[in-house]
């Protein structure tokens, strides 16, 4: 199968945790016999001093162009001072918005390997937990109305939460199809005790069960379900959820398994198109170094390629390698316990690519 990937570097130890997704997708494309064009482009910072702005109309054209964009980090100290409006995250909600990534997917789960690394009690963590949170990602609060303003001497401000039955229909989709694809259980998180905006996203999800008769739906309130991912987060199989409550919750998703660099993201527009990327930021602290964890950024390019270019059997592959990494006591840096070896960024990719 022929595809075009344009991938994105970015900043800090983007480049170096993108060299390794790259290894191991040559190695995907060379066992299963797949031509992947795979591409780079300028982002963030690094288009700052290149081009003078985070995203430069041919890196835009490029994404646009791809099947499938995948992504490292951006930002960092050295563009602190630059003005607002060319601030490298301003790129990336650029990106985002010029893209249509409306549905943001991040998947949490505890590696049996790695289960000491998690702040969650001993009794909990054993239990473990394998789920997904699907955040809307370009509505409700973040994009409403903000305003400032004086009334009765008084200073106000208001930010508005919007949503409209489209958009709801849409994320709701990504979320039935994603439980389905996975063990078929979907939990609406909302306020609707509250709020209107929820009471919609309810019924509108109430109404669409019946076309996914497969997947069990269950309704919970964002303060329990915030509760629930810490005190039982294996109850859970598929989470969807407005903007704000999304951002929260998965980061609440994203710090119980204990390691940052070992979680992908997939961020979703119409159709099939996808940015893929892990979830945390460029590192500064250890940029250069060779001593990141490539392996958020190896999982990315496995959701990228179920997702994005119709190969799961492909992605499947990545995954039980990097189970098969862990099984063996390989660790990076971040995620090294007594007893296990330690491996560099692009030891790590190799092994990967190799065991491919
Ligand atoms: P960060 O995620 O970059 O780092 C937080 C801590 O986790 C650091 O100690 C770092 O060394 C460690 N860490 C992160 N990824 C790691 C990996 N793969 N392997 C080993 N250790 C890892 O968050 P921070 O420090 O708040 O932000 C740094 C820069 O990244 C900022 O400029 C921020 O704006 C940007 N950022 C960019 C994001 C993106 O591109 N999507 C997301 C979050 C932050
Ligand atoms: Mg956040």
């Amino acid at each position: 199968m022929e595809k075009t990937i344009a991938v994105l570097p970015g900043d800090g130890i983007g480049p170096e945790i993108i060299q390794q997704a790259v290894k191991v997708l040559q190695a995907v494309a060379d066992k299963y016999q797949h031509s992947f064009h795979i591409q780079e482009y300028a982002f963030g910072g690094a288009a700052i001093d290149r081009h003078g702005q985070p995203l430069p109309d041919e890196t835009l054209a490029a994404c646009q162009a791809a099947d499938a964009v995948l992504m490292g980090a951006v930002g960092g100290p050295k563009w602190d001072d630059v003005p607002k409006e060319i601030r490298p995250e301003k790129g990336l909600l650029a990106l985002r918005k010029r893209l249509g990534l409306y549905a943001n997917l991040r998947p949490s789960r505890l590696f049996s390997q790695l289960k000491a690394a998690s702040p969650l009690r001993a009794d909990i963590s054993e239990q473990g937990f394998d789920f997904v949170i699907v955040r809307e990602l370009t509505g409700g609060i973040y994009f409403g109305n903000h305003q400032t303003f004086e009334e009765d001497g008084q200073t106000y401000a208001e930010d508005n939460l919007r949503y409209s039955e489209a958009e709801i229909r849409r994320i709701l989709t990504v979320a039935f199809t994603t439980a389905q694809k996975r063990n078929k259980k979907l939990c609406l998180v909302d306020k609707a005790n509250v709020l209107d905006s929820s009471k919609l996203w309810r019924k509108i999800c109430q109404t669409m069960a019946s076309d996914y008769p497969d997947v069990d739906v269950n309704y919970m309130y964002v303060d329990n379900a915030a509760m629930q991912i810490v005190g039982n987060p294996g109850q859970f199989d598929t989470i969807v959820t407005e903007n704000m409550f999304g951002d929260i919750l998965s980061d609440v998703a994203s710090m119980i398994t204990g390691s940052i660099g070992m979680i992908p993201s997939a961020s979703m527009a119409e159709g099939s198109f996808g940015l893929y990327e892990p979830i945390h930021g460029s590192a500064p602290d250890i940029a250069g170094q060779n001593i990141a964890n490539p392996i958020g950024t190896i999982l990315s390019t496995a959701m990228m390629l179920d997702y994005s270019l119709g190969l799961s059997k492909e992605a499947r592959a990545i995954e039980k390698v990097v189970d098969q990494f862990l099984d063996q006591g390989y660790r990076s840096a971040d995620t090294l316990t007594p007893g296990m070896q330690e491996l560099s960024c692009s030891a790590i990719g190799d092994y990967i690519a190799q065991a491919i």
